[in-house]
């Protein structure tokens, strides 16, 4: 395909195995109001670029695609690997390289609100070059010793929660996974290490990532206070 005609890709890194959820099986493909959380990361993204890679456990394939069929743009289907950098980095594998800006976004976050997915688009046709949505921090922090008792309080001020998607000029988050993957960072992170500076936007506490069955019931009550 002509890069022109892809120059807004999203990759959903949806290949965890959701063993946290203990929903038996992907946690992409739990099923959360009638839809799949990654039908409903998918859908929310459709709507703003060209083209979406989704990154899907081993044998999930034919499956993932059934769930996405009729979204309002193309979508390509890898297979993910052993953690998620390496899922996003077998979605990169798959964009055509004159793609201009990558949004990464977590199947596990179904009800992120589009408007923070358009605000980091919108930081990003701006001109800069990674931007990630943050929310503040509510409780106050600790680090622990080793004993498990507390060593120090945490100035949360200056800290904040990141949330996807992350935005990246594609060069850019293309130069940062070819210069290593660190499993102890994300894809903000492994740019910030290339020396490339990372811009924050507001993010939306409703676009909090499932991990727990108690995830799960907030996310439930929250689509039925919608209906
Ligand atoms: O495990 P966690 O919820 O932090 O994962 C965040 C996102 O990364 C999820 O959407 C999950 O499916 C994805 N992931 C992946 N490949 C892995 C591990 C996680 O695509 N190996």
């Amino acid at each position: 395909m002509p890069a022109r005609e892809m120059s807004v890709a999203a990759i959903v890194p949806a290949a965890g195995s959701g063993q946290r959820l203990g929903s038996g099986g992907p946690k992409a493909l739990h099923v959360l109001g009638g839809q799949s959380l990654l039908r409903r990361s998918a859908q929310m993204l459709a709507e703003l670029v060209d083209v979406l890679v989704v990154a899907v456990p081993a044998d999930h394939e034919a499956e993932v695609r059934h769930d996405l069929a009729g979204l309002p743009c193309p979508v390509l289907v890898v297979v993910g690997g052993a953690t998620r950098q390496h899922s996003v980095a077998a979605g990169l594998a798959a964009l055509d390289t004159g793609t201009e800006f990558v949004l990464v976004h977590d199947a596990a976050r179904p009800l992120m609100p589009p408007a923070v997915a358009v605000a980091v688009l919108a930081a990003l046709r701006d001109g800069l070059a990674a931007v990630i949505p943050v929310i503040p921090i509510a409780d106050t922090l600790k680090t622990l010793g080793s004993d498990g008792q507390v060593a120090a309080a945490v100035d949360r001020s200056r800290l904040v929660a990141v949330q996807t998607p992350q935005g990246f000029r594609y060069n850019v988050l293309a130069h940062a996974h070819r210069a290593g993957l660190d499993p102890l960072t994300d894809d903000a992170g492994l740019v910030e290490a290339i020396g490339v500076p990372v811009h924050t936007v507001p993010g939306d506490p409703v676009g909090f990532k499932i991990t727990t069955p108690y995830d799960v019931l907030i996310a439930e009550a929250l689509l039925a206070a919608r209906s």
